[in-house]
Parts: structure tokens; C-alpha cells; sequence
């Protein structure tokens, strides 16, 4: 009989996060399970900080507000955790038992993590060390593998549409190149499905390295037809052929979480297109505004979804899963098959090259379509 589950949000925040929250609460005390939220993600449970939460207190009234009600934390790999001493001195530390501990003296019979690859290859490792727990995949980069959407992702490609339109007719005004970066790390799903929405004339995903002379030569087709401006959005990750990601910044978070804070490449492809067109060039890099804000009505209906299957899951005494939506169906997978063949416990966290994320493919439908309709995607 489960009593009592507890609730992680954990890695950058999405639209959603809340309503998943919302979700999960509400089925659990439709059943009488009591319900917990670790506050700030794995360093909650690492601290066993947590606070109860219902539909009479603090989980009503959420499910169109952004951010996250009990904290999200990032790069929090209590496997191989940051630890520095009075001295300044810094160790990585497995302190993973110590959270094993706390949910065994709090008598918590599963866990919910909300979270994108990291956060589920964190909830692998706790499955190993005996924790009953099922993750919700969320991320606004949309990588996660084995399900075909995260939630936070639409709020997402919607807040980056709107931002192609406004551009649009600044472009369109002044017979401009626009270019829009947007956010996605190693994949490219918001820029292309955000192209696509926003009908832009180029998308530039990282998992196309650019020809930036291609790039050029469909913005002068255009200029050819009388069409003196452009919209070009390039996906954070973009990669010339040849060349690397633009690194904005490097953090110390230790081995096996994201050290490279990615930014750049909209103001790289910006300068080139500018010297090779002769037309006029702006970037706009849109950042934390794709995280933020209102969910979506889809996001909204996707999370409560996500967040009731993943109570139904606990109650039907299924555990150690990723809820997923799998051909328009809700379904759940082993968090075993989500992390591929990461599968060292603790090693490697999400975002690195051993890391099972789910990149833009070649035969998916967004990229076919964008070629069939003649954006350019770089190559
Ligand atoms: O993974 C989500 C994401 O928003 C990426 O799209 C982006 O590269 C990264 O997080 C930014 O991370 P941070 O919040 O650490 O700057």
C-alpha cells in the first residue's frame, strides 16, 4: 500500500513544472497518498529539505504559473557531488546514501523526478541503490530519449514563434537579415520546429554543421526574387562544418555534469551572413524567456497528463519508469532504457558525449518538411 511519495523538480526550469506538481498531488490524494516536495531538486533530498504539499495549501491555484513551487536545482549530481571545505578546498563526493537514508527514516515509498537526462540518470542510480522512483521528462530542449516530448517544450517553441513573428517584420521594415538564437543545447528540435511555425527562410541546427557560403546563397536567391530581408534562427549548439560550438562561458561543476554554458552562434552566423550579403545584420539572442512564463494549453494538458500517469504508475506498483508519450499515447519505459549505455552509476551525468539524448534525425518529418517547403538548413 503506498502512503507517502515525494515530488523532485529538477535541472532549468520549464513552463509546466507546476502543473505536473499540481497533477500528481491531486491524483495522489484522490487516493489518500500523502504527498512531499524536496525542495531545490537532489540537494533537497541530499539535505532531506522538503515540505508537505496539497490541494488546501500550496499546490492549488499553480497550473498556469511558471517556475517551480518547491525549487529546481541545477547540476546537482549527489553521486559525484561539489564539496568545498572551510578552506576552500574542493572534493567530489558520492553522497548518494546519505539521500538513500533520508527517504528511508522519511518513510517515502517513491519518488517522482521531474527532470531532463541528467535528472533521469541520477533517478537510474537511485533505482540501484534500492529507491522505488519514476521520472517525468521534462526539458525544454526536448532530448529526451524514449519518449517523443517533454513538457516545457511547447511553452518553448511558442514563446520563440512569437519572437520569429516580431522579428519578422522588423526585418521586413527595414531590409534586414534577423537572426534569432535559440536555446535546445545539443539539438536543434526548437529551432527547426520554431522556424517551421515562425516561417523563417533559415534554420541552423546543431545537427547539421552549416555551410554559412549555403547560408548566404538562399538569403541572395531571395534578395534575386525582390525579397530584401531574412529570417535565419540558429539553434544555440550550431556548428560550422568543420568548426565547433560557441561557448559563451565554462563553470566548474565537475566531472560528469554540463560544464559549457553554450552562446554565440546567432552573433557568429549574424557577422558572416552581414559581410557575405552586404545586407544589413542583427542577432537576438532569446535566453531564459523560452523558460519562463505561462505554460501553454498543450504544456498544460501534457504535464497533468505526465503527472497523473505518474501516480497511476506508483499506485499500480510499477516503479523504476519514465513516463513517456509515444505516438500520441501516454506509455512508460525502464529508466534503464533511458540511459542507454550510460550506465557507469554516477560517472556521467546528461549533456555529455556518453549521455543517451535524443537528437533531431534526418528522416523526422519537421526536418523533411522544411526542406520540402525550401528552408534552408545549412547543408
Ligand atoms: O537544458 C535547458 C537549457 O535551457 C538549455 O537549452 C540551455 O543550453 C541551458 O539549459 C542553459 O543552462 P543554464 O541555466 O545553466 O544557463
Amino acid at each position: 500500500m503506498l502512503k507517502r511519495v515525494a515530488i523532485l523538480a529538477n535541472g532549468g526550469d520549464v513552463s509546466g513544472f507546476n502543473a505536473v506538481i499540481r497533477a500528481i498531488v491531486k491524483t495522489a490524494e484522490e487516493n489518500n497518498v500523502e504527498c512531499l516536495g524536496f525542495i531545490d531538486g537532489y540537494n533537497g533530498l541530499l539535505k532531506n529539505n522538503y515540505v508537505k504539499l496539497s490541494t488546501a495549501d500550496n499546490a492549488s491555484g499553480i497550473l498556469h504559473k511558471g517556475g517551480s513551487i518547491i525549487g529546481s536545482s541545477l547540476n546537482a549530481n549527489v553521486f559525484n557531488y561539489k564539496v568545498v571545505d572551510e578552506n576552500g578546498n574542493v572534493t567530489y563526493q558520492d553522497l548518494s546514501e546519505k539521500c538513500v537514508q533520508n527517504v528511508k527514516e522519511d518513510e517515502i515509498d517513491c519518488i517522482f523526478t521531474l527532470g531532463g537526462d541528467s535528472t533521469q540518470k541520477s533517478a537510474r542510480d537511485f533505482t540501484l541503490r534500492g529507491l522505488k522512483v519514476i521520472g517525468v521528462p521534462k526539458t525544454i530542449d526536448n532530448d529526451v530519449a524514449c519518449t517523443d516530448i517533454t513538457f516545457g517544450y511547447n511553452t518553448a517553441v511558442s514563446v520563440a514563434t512569437d519572437a520569429i513573428d516580431r522579428l519578422h517584420t522588423t526585418a521586413e521594415t527595414h531590409n534586414r537579415i534577423m537572426c534569432l538564437e535559440v536555446m535546445g543545447r545539443y539539438a536543434g528540435w526548437i529551432a527547426l520546429e520554431s522556424a517551421i511555425a515562425g516561417g523563417a527562410d533559415v534554420a541552423i541546427i546543431p545537427e547539421i554543421p552549416y555551410d554559412i557560403n549555403k547560408v548566404a546563397d538562399a538569403i541572395k536567391k531571395r534578395q534575386a526574387m525582390g525579397k530584401n530581408f531574412s529570417v535565419v534562427v540558429v539553434g544555440e549548439g550550431a556548428r560550422p562544418k568543420g568548426g565547433t560550438m560557441a561557448v559563451k562561458a565554462t563553470r566548474d561543476g565537475g566531472a560528469g555534469v554540463i560544464n559549457a554554458q553554450l552562446g554565440g552562434a546567432g552573433e557568429r552566423v549574424a557577422q558572416e551572413l552581414e559581410k557575405l550579403t552586404g545586407l544589413v545584420t542583427r542577432n537576438t539572442t532569446l535566453g531564459y524567456m523560452q523558460r519562463g512564463g505561462t505554460p501553454t494549453s498543450f504544456d498544460r494538458v501534457l504535464s497533468t497528463k505526465y503527472g497523473a500517469k505518474a501516480m497511476e504508475l506508483a499506485l499500480d506498483g510499477v516503479f523504476n519508469v519514465l513516463t513517456v508519450l509515444k505516438n500520441g499515447k501516454l506509455s512508460y519505459v525502464p529508466l534503464e532504457e533511458v540511459v542507454g549505455n550510460n550506465k557507469q552509476v554516477g560517472a556521467v551525468q546528461g549533456g555529455t558525449a556518453e549521455s543517451n539524448v535524443r537528437l533531431v534525425t534526418m528522416d523526422d518529418d519537421l526536418v523533411k518538411t522544411a526542406r520540402n517547403i525550401g528552408i534552408c538548413l545549412g547543408d
